[in-house]
């Protein structure tokens, strides 16, 4: 902010004291768990140009497939689409680009057809609306220790409680239902994103998925799949998604109990807010009619760009990403081999945006970013927020998408110098 603009928003604020109402007491308790985020406030230090940012989880915008957008636009706007494209449309979404991803998902191992599939305004508005669904004051969902913030937000809202899902440990069902008894609901849905995870950048191997599933049809409960970040692999062989793993073990999709939530935003562009749901019938009929109480529908003319830009090179669009964030990707890990102290751990992700970094007990990620900021102007992300019981003080998550690797190099070495000094 400039001091002009804190001038400028300060002189009405004198004005109101003492005549403003006590918002807070006319919230519902819902709101009380509606916090700015750490993240979303970082995102103003990307505007600062001497600041190495490795904060904002977002993509490079040098690699947004712009001519392709602004011809798909100019087409829909003045071709048979116009009138279509700046009408009011269905809830469902656009059914070309519906039918589109029935073959995308065809290709991931997901028989399904165009009914399995609601437009959603970014994977964002399917996480709130599936916890609106699912999830009454008290109940439980389950989720990664740490798991992605954006989820907490949006599940934050309709009051549950947490628990965390470790997939490969060994607690019962029981010991499950008998915590969520304890804080006055009923365990209603376990999150997780399998591929290259916000924030640790982590896979789940397939046993890991097939023991989530496992843990949800002991606990009747249903499985969000967050794949985000699933087109965006740089090694290894791909891995079903857990809604396709679902599917191979109950014989096709109305008989699952996986709601897949994909994205375009890391692959074409974020700021076109386009998402999609993929589930058994009766989850999309109810996310249908939830969908026309808050918006609608999705804008028709960003579907319908998204559906002609995907149509005409997704996959060219995505190994040119690929290749760049692989790059980026090798670069951090090679600089946090050369640059950090002993006593530091990091994660190594086959694909996504991330490194998730623990440091030794004692450290506190948002002390060592306010230091960094100060003395050698890098930006991270501290990792206490990604946890939904407060932990994690000595963690924090570092993107490598928006970098230059002679950025990354140049970043990480700063970063190394503020950790020794810590
Ligand atoms: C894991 C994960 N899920 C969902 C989202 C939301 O993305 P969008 O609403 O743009 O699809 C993000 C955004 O960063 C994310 O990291």
């Amino acid at each position: 902010m400039t001091d002009q603009m804190q001038q400028e928003s300060s002189q009405p604020l004198k004005d109101l004291a003492g005549h403003g109402l006590d918002w807070p007491a006319l919230f519902a308790t819902r709101a009380e768990r509606m916090k700015a985020s750490e993240i979303r406030e970082l995102l103003k230090l990307l505007d600062q140009p001497d600041v190495i940012s490795f904060a904002g989880g977002i993509p490079d915008p040098a690699l947004f497939p712009a001519d392709a957008f602004s011809a798909a636009l100019t087409s829909a706007l003045t071709g048979d689409t116009k009138g279509a494209a700046l009408q009011y449309s269905v809830s469902e979404g656009y059914r070309p680009l519906r039918d589109w991803l029935v073959t995308r998902m065809a290709s991931l191992g997901v028989d399904c057809t165009a009914d399995n599939i609601m437009i959603t305004s970014g994977s964002q508005q399917a996480l709130d609306y599936l916890g609106k669904l699912f999830l009454s004051p008290g109940d439980t969902a389950l989720v990664g220790w740490p798991t992605y913030l954006g989820a907490l937000q949006a599940f934050n809202a309709y009051e549950p409680g947490y628990d965390r899902l470790t997939p490969l440990g060994n607690r019962s069902a029981e010991d499950y239902r008998e915590t969520a008894q304890a804080k006055g609901g009923k365990v209603k849905v376990a999150y997780a994103s399998a591929d290259f995870a916000n924030p640790t950048g982590e896979t789940l191997a397939e046993s890991a998925r097939e023991r989530i599933l496992d843990l949800a049809t002991e606990l009747d409960i249903a499985v969000i799949e967050d794949a985000a970040y699933q087109s965006l692999r740089y090694d290894g062989a791909e891995i079903p998604p857990l809604l396709a793993l679902d599917i191979a073990r109950n014989g096709g999709i109305e008989n699952t109990r996986t709601i897949y939530c994909g994205s375009f935003s890391k692959t074409l562009a974020p700021g076109l807010r386009v998402g999609w749901v993929c589930a058994a019938k009766p989850v999309i009929t109810k996310l249908v009619l939830m969908k026309q109480a808050a918006d609608l529908h999705s804008a028709t003319l960003n579907q319908m760009a998204i559906h002609t830009v995907a149509s005409n090179g997704f996959d060219q669009q995505v190994a040119k990403i690929k290749a760049t964030y692989q790059a980026r990707r090798d670069a951090m890990l090679a600089a946090l081999a050369r640059h950090m102290p002993e006593g530091v751990t990091w994660t190594r992700p086959d694909g996504g945006m991330f490194v998730w970094v623990t440091l030794p007990e004692g450290f506190d990620g948002a002390a060592l970013l306010a230091e960094s900021l100060k003395t050698e102007r890098v930006a991270f992300v501290p990792g206490k927020a990604f946890f939904a019981d407060g932990s994690g003080a000595n963690t924090i998550r570092l993107s490598f998408s928006c970098a230059s690797e002679a950025m990354i190099e140049e970043g990480i070495m700063r970063l190394g110098r503020v950790v020794r000094g810590g």
